[in-house]
C-alpha cells in the first residue's frame, strides 16, 4: 500500500490492525515493558503521566500533572466514595491521585507486568483502595458497577473501540460517567502513512488506530452513550509536555542509554520531536470526550 509522496508501506506498517488479546499485549509491551526507570526518567514529577499535562499557571511537572488530572476529576464530577475504572492505567500514578486527592475507590488495567507491579507497589505505599490488574479491556468482568470508566491516551491501541465502549456501557451504573481523553484527527485525510506517523506506530508495535472525533462519537452513540460535554485541550500544551520529555532524556542521557541502549534512545526521541512537530500542524486536536450512561426512567 502506498502512502504521501510515494513512499511504501506494507499492509502490517498501517494503522487498524485487528489483533487477538495476546498479540495486543506482546505488540504494547514492546514499548511499555520498556524499564520503569526509563519511563520514570522521560515522564518525571511524582505522579509519572505519560500523556499530555497542563502548564498553564506553572512550570512544575508534578503540578503539571496535577492540573490535568484535577481537570479530569472536574469532568468526571467525583464524588467521595465513588468507585473508579481507569482502563490504561500506566505505572499508577493518575489513579493513585485521583484516589487519594478525591477519597474514591479505583482500579486500573494495564497489559503490562512491570507496570502492575509498580503501579499497585505506588497505590499501596500512597494508602489508597486500588487494585491494579493485569489485563485485556476485553476480558475484564465486574460485579459491583464503577460510577466512572475513564482513558487518558489509551484508545488509540484499541481497534475495537465499539466493544470497548459496549464494555463499559455494560460495566457502568445507571448515570455513570465514561471519559475519554485523546488525539484526533480534524479529518480522516489525515490517517494516510507518512514516515512520521510509521515510526510513531512502531515504536508501539503498531497498534495505531487514531480516529476523528466523529468517528469516536458515532462509536459511544452506537454503544447508548449520551454525550455531556466536549472539551478541547490546545495542542500547545501536548508540545510543552513533549519538550518537557525531551529535556528529561537529554539531561539523563548516560543512565538512559544504560538501561536501553543508545539505539532505543536515539528512535525515543526521534518519536517524540515527530509527535512534537505534529502538534504544530493542523491535523489533529486533542479532546476529552465525556458522556453518560442514562439513568433508565421507571
Ligand atoms: C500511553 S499509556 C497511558 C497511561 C496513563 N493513562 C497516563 O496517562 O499516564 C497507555 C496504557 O494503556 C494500556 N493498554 C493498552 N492497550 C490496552 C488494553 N487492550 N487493555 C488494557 N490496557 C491497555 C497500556 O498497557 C498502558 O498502560
Amino acid at each position: 500500500m502506498s502512502g504521501k509522496r510515494g513512499v511504501e508501506f506494507t499492509p502490517d506498517k498501517q494503522f487498524y490492525q485487528s489483533y487477538s488479546t495476546e498479540e495486543d499485549k506482546s505488540r504494547t509491551n514492546t514499548h511499555y515493558e520498556q524499564p520503569v526507570a526509563f519511563f520514570n526518567a522521560v515522564t518525571g514529577g511524582r505522579w509519572n503521566v505519560y500523556s499530555c499535562n497542563l502548564w498553564d499557571d506553572t512550570d512544575d511537572q508534578t503540578a503539571s500533572q496535577e492540573a490535568k488530572l484535577d481537570l479530569m476529576a472536574s469532568l468526571m464530577n467525583l464524588q467521595p466514595g465513588q468507585r473508579i475504572l481507569d482502563v490504561g492505567c500506566g505505572w499508577g500514578g493518575p489513579l493513585t491521585y485521583l484516589c487519594k486527592k478525591y477519597n474514591v475507590e479505583g482500579v486500573g488495567l494495564t497489559l503490562s507486568p512491570s507496570q502492575r507491579v509498580f503501579a499497585q507497589e505506588r497505590a499501596d505505599r500512597e494508602g489508597i483502595r486500588a487494585e491494579i490488574i493485569e489485563c485485556h479491556w476485553r476480558d475484564y468482568t465486574d460485579d459491583r458497577g464503577f460510577d466512572i470508566v475513564y482513558t487518558d491516551e489509551v484508545i488509540v491501541h484499541f481497534n475495537d473501540l465499539g466493544g470497548f465502549f459496549q464494555k463499559a456501557f455494560d460495566i457502568l451504573k445507571d448515570g455513570g460517567r465514561m471519559v475519554n481523553k485523546e488525539l484526533h484527527y480534524t479529518h480522516s485525510r489525515y490517517s494516510e502513512m507518512t514516515r512520521g506517523l510509521s515510526h510513531i506506530n512502531e515504536i508501539y508495535g503498531s497498534t495505531g488506530n487514531y480516529r476523528t472525533l466523529a468517528d469516536e462519537l458515532g462509536l459511544s452513540n452506537a454503544a447508548g452513550f449520551e454525550v455531556q460535554t466536549i472539551h478541547q485541550i490546545p495542542l500547545a500544551q501536548y508540545r510543552r509536555t513533549m519538550s518537557q520529555w525531551m529535556s528529561n532524556m537529554k539531561s539523563n542521557r548516560a543512565e538512559l542509554e544504560a538501561l536501553v541502549g543508545p539505539e532505543y534512545f536515539k528512535r525515543f526521541l526521534m518519536y517524540l520531536k515527530i509527535c512534537h512537530r505534529i502538534f504544530y500542524t493542523q491535523t489533529m486536536t486533542m479532546d476529552i470526550i465525556v458522556s453518560h450512561k442514562a439513568a433508565t426512567s421507571a
